[in-house]
């Protein structure tokens, strides 16, 4: 399986770019404020970092972030599970089965390996950087659901405006 391993990025990453992006990405970036200023992104963890810093991981889950990176950010922020209150195995298993489900109605596979890849570097991380240092990570849990609640209000606040 190793082997095939970056030819399978490639091929869905490919498929990707024609199949699954025709609404473009939701985006929270920071370089756009006057979307972030009108709209607000389905989730909380949305709002959260899109990337983490993989420096001080091993070898294997660093290949496997940059995997995630394309795969999981193809759709959506990769914020969205990077700031996610999720953290065990079996939760990772899950949505990433469930999001397979999603790709599959687009014509793209990953295979057992590949999900195994997803949940692996989704776990290592979890552990690094939820369970290992939860508190920093509730603090930033809460200041992710205060902005939340921020920008929620100021798009209400434009749309009951009086003009
Ligand atoms: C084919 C498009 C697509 C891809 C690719 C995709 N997602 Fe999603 N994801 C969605 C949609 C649509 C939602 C919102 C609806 C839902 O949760 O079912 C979502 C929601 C989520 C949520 C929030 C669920 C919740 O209820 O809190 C997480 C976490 C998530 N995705 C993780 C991932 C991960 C991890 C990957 C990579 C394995 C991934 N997504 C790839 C479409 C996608």
């Amino acid at each position: 399986m190793r082997g095939r391993r970056s030819g399978l990025a490639v091929l869905f990453l490919a498929g990707l770019s024609t199949a699954a992006c025709g609404r473009g990405k939701e985006s929270s970036s920071p370089e756009k404020p006057a979307a972030s200023v009108k709209t607000v992104p389905p989730y909380y963890y949305d709002l959260g970092s899109s990337t983490v810093d993989v420096s001080g991981y091993p070898e294997r889950q660093k290949e496997n972030y940059r995997f995630f990176l394309a795969v999981c950010g193809s759709c959506h922020t990769t914020a969205r599970p990077l700031n996610a209150p999720y953290a065990d195995r079996d939760d990772w298993r899950r949505y990433v089965r469930r999001m397979h489900f999603k790709m599959k109605g687009r014509g793209i596979q990953l295979d057992k390996a590949d999900e195994d890849r997803l949940v692996d570097f989704l776990s290592y991380d979890s552990r690094a950087r939820k369970m290992d240092k939860r508190e920093a990570f509730e603090e930033q849990q809460k200041s992710l659901k205060e902005l939340f609640e921020t920008k929620s209000k100021n798009v209400d606040a434009n749309r009951q405006g009086p003009r």
